[in-house]
């Protein structure tokens, strides 16, 4: 596996930079549902991992935290549709509690907003979404965002949970490729 800094264009947003604003969002949260009896965290896979293990280790107040897994159809890797799939549904009943939805971006916003329509039919207390990564302007579809973590511009970021075809999810920032140097050397 090729070495990130040959193609890294940038660090948009630095190790220091998101544990410092993460500490910000899991108090706020921590103050918001301060009286709830029964928070949870959902995190949909695979990208938000990250961002879920270090925001619950920020949030002191008891919460449970679920994993679901969704695969949207058509359109490239890269992009994705109104249409999705759950892979990995939750294992426990939702109904009656406190929700944050956990997500690493949110570009489109199908994927959340096929996600809400289909938690809410489940009827819990209440849900909200809480995201790190909020590209605003490609959204096509709108959904509603409680907690946002930064709002970036339109560039291909990759790190700390977000993919490059696959790899590189474990850096612990979010960095943006350059896509000639990554292209080039994936054609060697
Ligand atoms: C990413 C991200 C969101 C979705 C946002 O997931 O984690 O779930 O895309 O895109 P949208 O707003 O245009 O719907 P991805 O499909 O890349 O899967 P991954 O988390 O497993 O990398």
């Amino acid at each position: 596996m090729r070495n990130y800094s040959e193609f890294l264009a940038e660090v948009l947003i630095s190790e220091e930079e998101l544990q410092t604003r993460i500490k910000e969002m899991g108090q706020q949260i921590s103050e918001d549902y301060k009286d709830s009896k029964n928070l949870l965290l959902i995190c949909i896979l695979r990208g938000g991992v990250m961002f879920l293990t270090d925001l619950m280790r920020q949030i002191h107040i008891p919460h449970a935290i679920e994993f679901m897994a969704v695969s949207s159809y058509g359109l490239g890797a890269r992009e994705t549709t109104g249409q999705i799939r759950i892979s990995h549904d939750l294992n426990t009943d939702i109904h009656d509690r406190d929700v944050i939805l956990v997500e690493d971006i949110i570009d489109s916003g199908h994927t959340l907003s096929s996600v809400l329509d289909m938690l809410s039919t489940r009827k819990p207390k209440s849900l909200e979404v809480c995201t790190l990564l909020d590209k605003a302007e490609r959204r096509e579809v709108s959904v509603p965002v409680k907690y946002v973590g930064f709002t970036i511009p339109n560039k291909f970021v990759f790190g700390y949970g977000l993919d490059l075809d696959d790899y590189y999810r474990h850096l612990p920032f979010i960095g943006v490729v350059d896509e000639n140097k990554y292209q080039a050397e994936s054609d060697e």
